[in-house]
């Protein structure tokens, strides 16, 4: 089916999970990785994501870190975050499994959700594994305290593995879905474009919202053409935030 008109709705199912990419939050005025205006299009990630460019230019992946840092810090959670977060307080069992580093899904009261490709909010040090929670802002000192070497953004960059317990945690909730819905992402981006397969081989029934056709559309039971906010309100029809768990059940008896 597609086009923006469904039947379902995100009340009819038990075990969702939510799969957001960088689509998700192009609406809080953070650019997308691919497409017009894409970071991609204008960074060239050898330069600035992987781990031979750091080794080799530390200041400079710094310098392009604290830039997107900061223009991350300038924008907040849009009503599509917000909503994904009301769906988690008003259903059982929600989950997130993001590939975005912004961490808008928790800044909007999302609680459980998986980081597959890290957190800008977040750096590690390789040499002396020490690790720290940051600002939202870019960061002045890159040093790590404990050995001075560089603090690393800790990050899925290019060529990097993803962190063992974040992708088991995120399988798991995929395997075990009734629903999964997909928001704003290209797809093209492995092992996290496989999720929604496992999710479909264990029975759950997939939903793309992106206003573009992808390379996955063909996997989805149903895709819907437009925005991350204009789809997630018509989904979330019926959810009701405003009642305590029980009293929303009772009400939904009568
Ligand atoms: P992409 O930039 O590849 O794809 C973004 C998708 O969002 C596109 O398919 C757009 O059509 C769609 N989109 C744009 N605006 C939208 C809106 N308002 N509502 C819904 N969808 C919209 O981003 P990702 O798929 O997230 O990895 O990219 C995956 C990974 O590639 C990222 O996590 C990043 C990148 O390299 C790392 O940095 C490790």
């Amino acid at each position: 089916m597609a086009g923006v008109s469904t039947d379902l709705r995100i009340k009819d199912f038990s075990r969702i999970v939510f799969f957001t990419g960088a689509g998700m939050s192009a609406e809080s005025g953070i650019p997308t990785y691919r497409g017009k205006g894409g970071i991609w299009k204008e960074y060239d990630y050898n330069r600035y994501a992987c781990q031979e460019a750091f080794d080799r230019d530390p200041d400079a992946v710094w310098e392009f870190h604290n830039y997107r840092r900061s223009l991350v810090a300038q924008c907040t959670p849009n009503r599509g975050h917000e909503l994904i977060a009301m769906v988690e307080r008003t259903m059982p069992t929600v989950t997130v499994v993001t590939q975005n580093i912004d961490g808008f899904h928790q800044y909007a009261g999302s609680k459980n959700v998986h980081e597959l490709h890290g957190s800008l909010w977040r750096v590690r040090c390789d040499q002396c594994g020490n690790y720290q929670r940051t600002e939202m802002a870019p960061l002045e000192e890159v040093t790590c305290m404990a050995c001075h070497a560089h603090w690393r953004p800790d990050i899925t960059w290019f060529g990097d593995s993803l962190r063992h317990e974040v992708l088991m945690a995120a399988t798991a909730a995929v395997e075990q879905a009734d629903l999964l819905i997909a928001i704003g992402t290209s797809g093209v981006v492995m092992p996290a474009a496989v999720l929604p397969l496992i999710a479909k081989k264990g029975g759950a029934t997939l939903i793309e919202i992106n206003p573009q056709e992808t390379e996955m559309s063909d996997a989805y039971d149903v895709t819907l053409r437009g925005t991350a906010t204009d789809m997630l309100t018509i989904l979330t029809e019926g959810l009701d935030d405003s009642l305590p768990q029980a009293a929303a059940d009772g009400r939904q008896g009568t």
